[in-house]
């Protein structure tokens, strides 16, 4: 018999390549490379398109009708899927394990089942384990239908039978097409079975929610292909020891991306936290050195998040900086400027950031606030009582105005806030009630207002 052909597949990237090498060459990374057996079967069906075939037809000619949502019952998550789920739409949600994937679809597919027909696959509990979760959430007299399988042909039978509105299947990476020769979890596998169910959905109309493992870096196992594939990716982020878990939408064909949905693991579930800002920030009778409150936009939403710095001398040829939270890489670009263009030198420091309560803040609207809590942590001085900040900070010293300014200003008016030191351009037109705000220029000129 002849021996199959054999590839070595990146569990990255999806790349492929026919020898092993310890680098994948089409996207770098180290040790991903998989011995995957060739199959022309999902060769062929990888080729195949994921929407039905249609004949061609001029834009202004299409029908374009407004999509259609259903709510999952928790206002957090219908905000991160971009007002509810999207009736046909595949969504992939990831997260580390032990975070809540299950419990929260758990709890949306309950909530659903009431008004139309759902499917919860499970290849990675029993009936009984789900039954006994589904009971500790409150959700018993549910009377949605569980399937524990793994197989994907039995999986895409049943659905075809029911034709329910939702599937959610409780982690693509259990799933297995017989067809295929590799195993089941293998990049080819996961790629193969989340295709064909997206195709599945595409065909029927129903909506999939697939639950997908991470790596250790937290990106999703299995190749990026799944994550163009589907409408919508969601990951799970924040730590698992606090008992906050935020939503972040990476990818959304139906909605803002970053938007963020916060929620908090009690006894019975996932409750979603209708004013997120609070967790941010901590609350203390006194101002103290080294903290500076920022109004951060995620998605559609403004958020209050402290930001923490701690400066101190570094007993070492090379100081430590060290971001928890927070772009690395601007930090040091931040301290260079702040030498630079405001003569505040901290070479010999070490310097250590943070952003309170686990959130993840990537956009560069931050740096404004980083850079007055490592000034008030260098100086020992705290910044002043009610104070809210945001801007970014170019290489010149500028301050270049964020997106959505009035919102962010409006956010930190309703959550009592009473001064703003903001970007010029971001000046309110008309004076916002309670608020005072300062406007500036440039690094300098943001310190001494800041202080004075
Ligand atoms: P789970 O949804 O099983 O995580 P995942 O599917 O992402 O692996 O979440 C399990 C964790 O949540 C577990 O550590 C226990 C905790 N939990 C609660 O605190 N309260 C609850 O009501 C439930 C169901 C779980
Ligand atoms: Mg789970």
């Amino acid at each position: 018999m002849a021996r199959p052909k054999v590839q070595y597949v990146c569990s990255a990237c999806g790349g492929v390549v026919a020898k092993w090498q310890g680098q994948c060459p089409h996207c770098a990374e180290w040790n991903t490379l998989e011995e995957t057996i060739v199959d022309p079967r999902a060769a062929a069906s990888r080729f195949q398109s994921i929407a039905p075939t249609q004949p061609v037809v001029a834009i202004a000619d299409v029908s374009a009708e407004e999509v259609s949502r259903a709510s999952t019952g928790s206002e957090e998550f219908d905000r991160v899927l971009g007002g509810g789920l999207v009736d046909g739409s595949v969504v992939l949600i990831g997260g580390d394990p032990g975070i809540g994937k299950s419990t929260l679809l758990l709890q949306a597919l309950a909530h659903m089942a009431r008004e139309r027909p759902v499917l919860y696959v499970s290849g990675e509990e029993s009936a009984s384990q789900i039954a006994l979760r589904a009971r500790r959430l409150g959700l018993e007299a549910s009377d949605a239908p569980l399937m524990a399988e793994t197989a994907l042909e039995r999986i895409i039978g049943e659905i075809e039978r029911r034709r329910p509105a939702l599937v959610v299947v409780d982690s693509i990476q259990t799933v297995y097409s017989a067809e295929l020769q590799s195993a089941p979890g293998s990049v080819a596998q996961v790629r193969e079975c989340a295709s064909q169910l997206t195709r599945l959905s595409k065909q029927t109309g129903v909506a999939i929610v697939m639950i997908g493992h991470v790596t250790k870096e937290g990106t999703l196992a299995g190749p990026r292909v799944l994550e163009h594939i589907v409408d919508t990716v969601l990951y799970f982020e924040g730590d698992t020891h606090s008992s906050y878990r935020l939503v972040r939408a990476f990818k959304n064909r139906f909605g803002a991306v970053n938007e963020l949905g916060v929620f908090a693991m009690t006894d019975r579930g996932l409750r979603g936290v209708s004013n997120p800002s609070a967790l941010f920030l901590t609350q203390r009778e006194r101002e103290v050195p080294g903290s500076c409150v920022l109004v951060t936009q995620e998605g559609t939403r403004p958020l209050l998040v402290e930001v923490q710095a701690l400066v101190d001398t570094a007993h070492v040829p090379n100081p430590r900086r060290l971001s928890v939270g927070l772009e690395h890489n601007r930090l040091a670009m931040l301290l260079a400027v702040l030498h630079r263009h405001a003569g505040i030198a901290c070479f010999d420091q070490d310097v250590f950031i943070n952003a309170v309560g686990g959130v993840r803040i990537a956009e560069p609207a931050a740096d404004l606030a980083v850079l007055l809590a490592v000034v008030s942590s260098l100086r020992d001085r705290p910044l002043p009582r009610g104070l809210a900040v945001f801007g970014e900070v170019g290489l010149a010293g500028e301050i270049r105005p964020a997106p959505r300014g009035q919102e962010r200003l409006r956010e930190a008016a309703k959550l009592g806030f009473s001064v703003a030191l903001v970007p010029r351009s971001n000046a309110p037109k008309r004076p916002i009630e309670g608020l005072r705000t300062i406007a500036v220029e440039q690094v300098d000129e943001a310190l001494s207002q800041a202080w004075d």
